[in-house]
C-alpha cells in the first residue's frame, strides 16, 4: 500500500476559503468545517470527485450548498470521504466529531496536561476533520474556538485574534484569522490554562511583533532563554538571509506530550517542553544550545516551509534540509571555532551514515513510502542540509544567497519541489546542476579514495580522486555524484602552500569537483613541498574518504591544521585505525597507539588551542559510528575495545590532564557565552577521561564537583564521569539526583538516561525499576525515549547481551508502545533493524524478534519499518 512520487497529480479541487468552528471538550470535540471549493483548472480529470481524508473522525452531517448530497454522491471509505458530481464551485459544510482525550497517538487534536493541542504534520489534520489534507491545497483559515472558560482560559490558533468574548454557561470564545495561504499541516490550535511570558521584537522594516511564550504556570521562570533565542533567530534571519517576520504576533506553546522536537505551525509553534524550558539549575549547556537551535529552526520555517511549502511529502527535504541548513548557520554564528561543524559531522556519522548503509536507506527525496511519518529521518533532514551546503560551495556564497532570494520571491505562497529549488540555483549560477540532482535521488554514502603524487619542491602535484556508492535497497546500480572536495597542502610548519591549477590563479585552497568515477587534478608551481594534505576541509561533502594517510601526516594535521574539522578528523582517523587494528588483528597496534598518545600529549600541552576544540578532539568516536567500519561486528566487544583504547591512551596522560584543570576552576560561573560553555565542556571532558583512565584522584573530584555544583552542566558532568563505574560514588550521586529532581519530569529524564545507559552490572533490574518509577509514563514520548533510547544506544552490554534478553525486552516494549503511539514505537524499533551489522549469533536473535513482531497485528508505522528491515 505504498504511495509513489510518479503518481502525483494536482488536486481536483482548490479550497478558496475555510472556516473551522470548534466546540472544544476533552472527551469529544465537535468541528464544523465550512469550505468554498472550486474545480482546479490544473486537474487531470475534468470531473474527478473531491477527496477528503478522515482518520478516526465521526461524520455528523454533510451539506453541499446547503442541502444533503443526493443518494450515492457521498462515499465513505477507509481513507475518508469521496464527493462525486460536484459543480464547478460549491460550499460544503461538514460537522464531525473527534475524541482528544483518547488520542494517545499525539497526532491530530489531543489532550496533554489537561490542555488541548494539535499536531498536524504530516497527516494529522485528517484526524481532526474531513479535508483534502495534502500540502498542495493551500487556503486561508478563519477559526472559531469555543470552550469552558475555567478549564481553558487561553484559546489560540494561527494568525491574528480578531474577536473574543464571554458566552453563557461558563463558556467563552475566540476567533482567529490567518491572512496567509497555508496547507492544513500548518494548522494549530491550543486551549488551556497557561501562563504567558511576553516580549517584543522590532523587525528590520520597523514593525513591532508581539512574542508570546505559553507554558504551565509552574514553568514561568524557565522561559527567558527561549525568548532570547527567538529574538536572536529573528535578527539572524534578517541579517543573514534578508527574511522578515510577517504576522503581528508569534506564539510558542510548550507541551509535555509531544512526538517530535517541535512544530512550525504558522504563527503558533508547538514545542516539546524539552526544547523550551531552561534554567541553569535544570538544563545543561547542551540543553541551552539545543533549545536555541530548535527555536531557530521552527522560526526559520516561517519562510522555508510556510511561505514556500512542499508540493507533496516526497519533497519534505525542500523545507527540512533547507531549514536545518539555516539553523546550522545560525548556531555556527553563535559558536566558536568551527566546533558546530564538527558536532554536525559527528551526528551525521553516528546516525545518518548507518541509516544510509542499512535496510532503511532512502534518498533525500524518496520516490515511494508506505508511511510518511517514517521519513522524518536523518537522511531527509541532515543529509538534506548537506546537499544545500554543497550547492552553496559549488556556486559560491553570494550567488547562493541571490538564489535564495529568487526562490522565496518566486514561490511565495506556493507548494513546490526540490527540482524547483535546484532549478533556481542553476538559473542564478548559470550552471547545469542536473548531475548534482543525483544526490536527491540516490541513496547511500559515496566512498571516495584519494591518491597523490608529488614531483619535488617547486614542482607539481597530482591528485586522483575516485568515487563509488554501494548499493542500497531498491538501488543496485549507482551513478557518480558531484562531490566538492575542499583541499589544501600544508608545509612543515603547518602553513598553507600556494600553487595553481593549469591556467588558474595562484591559491592556497581549492574546491575540486569530482563528478566522474575517477578524475585527476594537477597543480603546478607549488611554493614548497607538502608535509601533509588537508582533505575534505569543513567536511565539504557527506562522503566516506579514504586518503591513505600515514600516522606522521595525520599527527601533523592534528597539530597544525587551521581547519577545525580537518584537525579533529585527523584524530578521528587515528582512533578509527587503532580500533580497526584491535578488532581485525585481535591485537593492539602498539606503535600506532604510542604515536596517538604522543600526539594527544602534544595537544594537551598546546596553550593556543581553544578549550572547546580540545574537548571535542579528545573524544573517541562512539561505538555506533565505529560499527560502520566493519561488515559485521560484535557490539559488546567493539564497545570494550573502544573503552580499553580510551583507557590505554589516557592513562599516561592523567598528569597532563590534571595540570590543565586548575585553569578551569572558575567555570561554574553562570556565564552562557560560547567561551564559558566551551571551558565547562573541557573541564567535564577531562574529568570523564581521567575517571576512564582510572586516575585515583578523579572520583573524589567528581563527588566534590557534584556537591559544589551551581549548575546542571557541572552536576551532569560529574554524573556522566562516574556513570560507568561500579562504585559506591555512582549510587550515592544518582540517589541524590533522583531525590532532588523526582518531581521535575525533564530533569528526571536525565536520571532515567543515566540509569538505562550505564553498562554497570544489573542493567535489567535497573530498567525494571525505571519503568516502575512514579515519574515514568508510557504515554509520554520523552519518558519512554529517555529510558529505551540510551539503553539501546549506549548500553551494549545489556542490549546486546548474548542470550538475546535485551532484544526480547525491547521488542516487547515496542509492541506495548505501538498500541498507544505507533509513530514513536516505529522510531524506537529502529536499533533492532540493524541486525545485519551485528555478529551472526546476535543478529539472528534480533531478526527473530523482528519476525515475532511482524507476525502480530501492528500499526502501519511499525509494520513498514519491520518489513523493510526483514526484506
Ligand atoms: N516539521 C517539524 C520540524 O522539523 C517536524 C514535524 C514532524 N512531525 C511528525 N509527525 N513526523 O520541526
Ligand atoms: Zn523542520
Amino acid at each position: 500500500l505504498a504511495v509513489y512520487l510518479n503518481d502525483y497529480q494536482p488536486p481536483a479541487f482548490v479550497v478558496e476559503s475555510l472556516e473551522l468552528d470548534f466546540d472544544l471538550a476533552a472527551a469529544a470535540t465537535e468541528v464544523t468545517t465550512r469550505m468554498a471549493v472550486r474545480r482546479n483548472p490544473e486537474a487531470v480529470e475534468p470531473d474527478a470527485p473531491l477527496r477528503m481524508y478522515g482518520d478516526g473522525v465521526e461524520l455528523v452531517s454533510f451539506t453541499v450548498d446547503g442541502a444533503k448530497p443526493a443518494e450515492g454522491l457521498l462515499e465513505q471509505d477507509a481513507e475518508g470521504l469521496l464527493l462525486h458530481g460536484l459543480p464547478e464551485a460549491a460550499r460544503l459544510e461538514i460537522v464531525s466529531r473527534c475524541h482528544p482525550e483518547q488520542n494517545t497517538q499525539l497526532e491530530g487534536l489531543y489532550a496533554s496536561s489537561g490542555n488541548l493541542c494539535t499536531q498536524c504534520e504530516p497527516e494529522g489534520f485528517r484526524r481532526i476533520t474531513f479535508f483534502p489534507d495534502r500540502p498542495d491545497v493551500l487556503t486561508t483559515y478563519r477559526v472559531r474556538l469555543e470552550a469552558d472558560r475555567v478549564q481553558y482560559p487561553v484559546l489560540l490558533a494561527n494568525g491574528n485574534r480578531v474577536e473574543a468574548g464571554e458566552l453563557d454557561g461558563g463558556r467563552h470564545y475566540a476567533v482567529w484569522e490567518d491572512p496567509f495561504l497555508k496547507p492544513s499541516y500548518l494548522f494549530a490550535l491550543v486551549a488551556g490554562d497557561l501562563a504567558c511570558q511576553r516580549d517584543t521584537f522590532t523587525t528590520m522594516s520597523g514593525r513591532e511583533v508581539q512574542l508570546e511564550l505559553y507554558v504551565e504556570a509552574h514553568n514561568a521562570d524557565r522561559c527567558d532563554h527561549a525568548l532570547a533565542s527567538l529574538k536572536r533567530a529573528m535578527r539572524f534571519d534578517e541579517e543573514a538571509f534578508g527574511r522578515e517576520y510577517d504576522l503581528d504576533v508569534y506564539m510558542i506553546v510548550a507541551v509535555d506530550d509531544f512526538n517530535m522536537g517541535a512544530m512550525e505551525n504558522k504563527g503558533l509553534n508547538l514545542f516539546n517542553a524539552k526544547y523550551v524550558l531552561a534554567s541553569p539549575d535544570t538544563a545543561t549547556d547542551d540543553d541551552f544550545v539545543a533549545i536555541e537551535s530548535v527555536i531557530a529552526h521552527e522560526y526559520f520555517h516561517n519562510w522555508s516551509g510556510n511561505r514556500v511549502t512542499c508540493r507533496d511529502w516526497f519533497q519534505l527535504s525542500l523545507k527540512e534540509g533547507l531549514t536545518v541548513f539555516r539553523d546550522q548557520e545560525f548556531t555556527t554564528d553563535c559558536t566558536l571555532f568551527g566546533v558546530k561543524r564538527i558536532d554536525d559531522v559527528a551526528m551525521l556519522r553516528a546516525f545518518q551514515f548507518p541509516e544510509d548503509a542499512g535496510p532503511l536507506a532512502h534518498p533525500v527525496r524518496p520516490d515511494h513510502y508506505a508511511e510518511i511519518n517514517n521519513f522524518y529521518t536523518l537522511t531527509v533532514y541532515e543529509k538534506g542540509a548537506e546537499l544545500i551546503r554543497m550547492l552553496r560551495t559549488l556556486i559560491g556564497r553570494e550567488t547562493f544567497r541571490r538564489g535564495l532570494d529568487v526562490y522565496f520571491e518566486r514561490f511565495d505562497g506556493q507548494a513546490v519541489t526540490t527540482d524547483d529549488f535546484v532549478a533556481v540555483m542553476a538559473e542564478v549560477s548559470g550552471r547545469n546542476l542536473t548531475p548534482f540532482k543525483r544526490w536527491y535521488t540516490q541513496a547511500g554514502t559515496p566512498r571516495v579514495t584519494a591518491a597523490t603524487s608529488f614531483d619535488g619542491p617547486g614542482g607539481q602535484a597530482r591528485i586522483t580522486l575516485t568515487q563509488e556508492t554501494p548499493p542500497t535497497p531498491g538501488q543496485e546500480h549507482k551513478e557518480p555524484v558531484v562531490i566538492p572536495m575542499r583541499v589544501a597542502f600544508l608545509d612543515a610548519e603547518g602553513r598553507r602552500i600556494t600553487a595553481h591549477q593549469k591556467g588558474g590563479e595562484v591559491q592556497d585552497e581549492w574546491v575540486l569537483e569530482l563528478s566522474e568515477g575517477e578524475q585527476t587534478f594537477r597543480f603546478e608551481e607549488l611554493s614548497d613541498s607538502p608535509t601533509a594534505i588537508s582533505w575534505l576541509r569543513g567536511f565539504s561533502a557527506p562522503v566516506i574518504l579514504n586518503a591513505n594517510q600515514g600516522v606522521d601526516e595525520l599527527a601533523h594535521l592534528l597539530a597544525y591544521d587551521d581547519d577545525a574539522f580537518a584537525r579533529w578528523e585527523a584524530a578521528q582517523t587515528l582512533f578509527r585505525r587503532a580500533i580497526r587494528s584491535r578488532i581485525e588483528h585481535d591485537a593492539a597496534d602498539t606503535a600506532l597507539e604510542a604515536a596517538i598518545e604522543h600526539a594527544l600529549a602534544a595537544l594537551l600541552r598546546d596553550d593556543a588551542i581553544e578549550p572547546v576544540l580540545l574537548a571535542t578532539i579528545l573524544q573517541l568516536p562512539p561505538t555506533r559510528e565505529l560499527a560502520e567500519l566493519f561488515e559485521r561486528v560484535d557490539p559488546v566487544r567493539l564497545r570494550n575495545e573502544r573503552d580499553d583504547l580510551e583507557k590505554r591512551l589516557y592513562m599516561p596522560l592523567t598528569d597532563a590532564m590534571q595540570q590543565i584543570q586548575p585553569k578551569l576552576d572558575d567555570v561554574d560561573n553562570g556565564a552562557f557565552t560560547a567561551e564559558a560553555m566551551g571551558r565547562r565542556q573541557l573541564r567535564n571532558r577531562l574529568l570523564a577521561l581521567r575517571v576512564a583512565a582510572r586516575d585515583q584522584a578523579a572520583v573524589p573530584e567528581a563527588l566534590a564537583q557534584y556537591q559544589k555544583a551551581r549548575s546542571q552542566t557541572m552536576r551532569m558532568g560529574a554524573l556522566n564521569a562516574v556513570n560507568e563505574l561500579d562504585h559506591e560514588a555512582r549510587q550515592v550521586l544518582l540517589a541524590d539526583f533522583e531525590k532532588r529532581y523526582r518531581d521535575d519530569p525533564l530533569v528526571l529524564d536525565k536520571y532515567f538516561g543515566l540509569q538505562a545507559g550505564s553498562q554497570v552490572a544489573g542493567g535489567f533490574e535497573r530498567l525494571d525499576a525505571l519503568l516502575e518509577h512514579p515519574g515514568f509514563r508510557w504515554t509520554n514520548p520523552n519518558r519512554v525515549r529517555a529510558v529505551l533510547g540510551p539503553f539501546m544506544a549506549r548500553n551494549e552490554r545489556h542490549f546486546h547481551q548474548d542470550d538475546g534478553e535485551g532484544y526480547r525486552r525491547m521488542g516487547g516494549f515496542v509492541e506495548k508502545l505501538d498500541a498507544m503511539n505507533p509513530q514513536t514505537a516505529a522510531r524506537l524499533a529502529q536499533p533492532l533493524t540493524r541486525w545485519r551489522k551485528v555478529d551472526t549469533g546476535r543478529g539472528e536473535q534480533m531478526r527473530a524478534e523482528l519476525e515475532r513482531l511482524a507476525a502480530l497485528e501492528v500499526s502501519r508505522d511499525l509494520r513498514d519499518v519491520i518489513e523493510r528491515a526483514l526484506a
